[in-house]
């Protein structure tokens, strides 16, 4: 068994994060989604592993390198454009070679792993299995239509749904896929869609087979699912400080404080995931706010937040909520004058801010 990792893409919903690095590498509760994906596949035993990769390719292969870090034989594939799910596969096929493969995007998070469906996939003689997940909104997914216990139809964000079961991203193939990859042709959007390709799978007669999940899923392709992902991941730490506390602090509930952070004279209240060498002096961090290394946070509050690598946010007088900060982001309220707002922002930047006396 073989896993294939999709780490390409444009990431337009993820700007202006995107235009200077990979969404698969923003840190959820302090670990890049991308690592958590390796965990995943790497704990139901699979260590053969190949990742697609796009413009960010430098980057996924500094951070992830050859894999040893996961016990992992990681292979690089390079998607010359983002041409869809499927045309990440149709250029996998070498290193795929006849292996069953479990396919699976680089910027999803799943709870729980994955073990159960790659036993269940190695011991049957299906050619397809399609992880789902029951949604309320099913109209803004792509949602699987089943009957005798097999998948028999997919429909792309259907206006009418034919069941609430939304396809998450993660999917099961063996050999066959690459029959199908070859033979659809490009959406209204000039993809090569893995849905028409599973599709062609069930038309041809192919055994298409479903895996229902029951815990959370999170798809980051966005800020909102992004801050989702921290808070559900979040919810599962398990305190651990390695970091210094000094007696002028309270920390409550559960809190991970990696080594070289500092927190001064501040009030954490979890849960919280703190990053190595980060100093929080004289400031808030309320629940369900992840602050990543290098960071510096002085006179300010911030909850619900997360904070990437290498960022300094100082003497913010009202508190910063629901946000996704990058890497060395600087934000600072300053006595100079005039008394203005002063910023420099990527295109594409998003800023709220307080507009008094409503
Ligand atoms: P998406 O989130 O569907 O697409 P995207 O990354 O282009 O983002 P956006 O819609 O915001 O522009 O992609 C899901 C995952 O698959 C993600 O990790 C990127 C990866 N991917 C590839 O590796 N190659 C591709 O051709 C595409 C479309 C996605």
């Amino acid at each position: 068994m073989k896993a294939l990792v999709l780490s390409g893409g444009k990431g337009t919903r993820l700007r202006p994060i995107t235009y200077t690095s990979a969404k698969q590498l923003v840190p959820v509760a302090n670990r890049p989604v991308l690592f958590r994906v390796l965990d995943t596949i790497t704990a139901a035993g699979i260590r053969d592993i190949g990742i697609v990769v796009g413009d960010t390719a430098e980057e996924v292969m500094k951070a992830v390198g050859d894999g040893s870090a996961w016990g992992a034989n990681i292979t690089y594939i390079r998607q010359e454009a983002p041409l869809g799910l499927a045309h990440a596969v149709k250029i996998s096929k070498d290193y795929l070679g006849d292996s069953p493969f479990v396919m699976f995007l680089g910027d999803n998070v799943i709870q729980g792993g994955i073990k159960h469906l790659v036993e269940e996939f190695s011991r049957g003689d299906w050619n397809a299995q399609i992880v789902l997940k029951e949604v309320d909104d099913p109209s803004q997914f792509g949602v699987a239509e089943l009957k005798d216990g097999r998948v028999i139809r997919l429909v792309e964000k259907p206006k009418e749904p034919l069941s609430n079961l939304a396809l998450v991203g993660i999917y099961m193939f063996d050999h066959h896929i690459f029959e199908a990859v070859e033979a659809i042709k490009p959406s209204w959007r000039g993809e090569l869609e893995i849905t028409d390709a599973i599709q062609y799978l069930i038309e041809k007669g192919y055994k298409v087979y479903p895996y229902i999940h029951r815990g959370w899923w999170i798809d980051t392709g966005k800020m909102e699912d992004l801050l989702e992902a921290n808070r559900l991941l979040l919810d599962e730490i398990n305190t651990s400080v390695e970091g210094k506390i000094d007696g002028d602090s309270s920390v409550t509930g559960r809190v991970v404080i990696e080594s070289g952070a500092e927190i001064v004279n501040s009030t954490i209240r979890g849960p919280v995931a703190i990053g190595k060498n980060t100093r929080i002096e004289n400031a808030y961090i309320g629940p369900y706010t992840s602050i990543y290394h290098d960071c510096l946070i002085r006179n300010c509050e911030i909850e619900h937040c997360i904070v990437m690598e290498g960022t300094k946010i100082e003497d913010i007088p009202f508190r910063l909520e629901d946000s996704l900060i990058g890497r060395h982001v600087e934000i600072k309220a300053t006595a100079a004058k005039p008394k203005a707002y002063r910023m420099m922002l990527g295109d594409h930047s998003k800023v709220s801010l307080i507009r008094e006396n409503v």
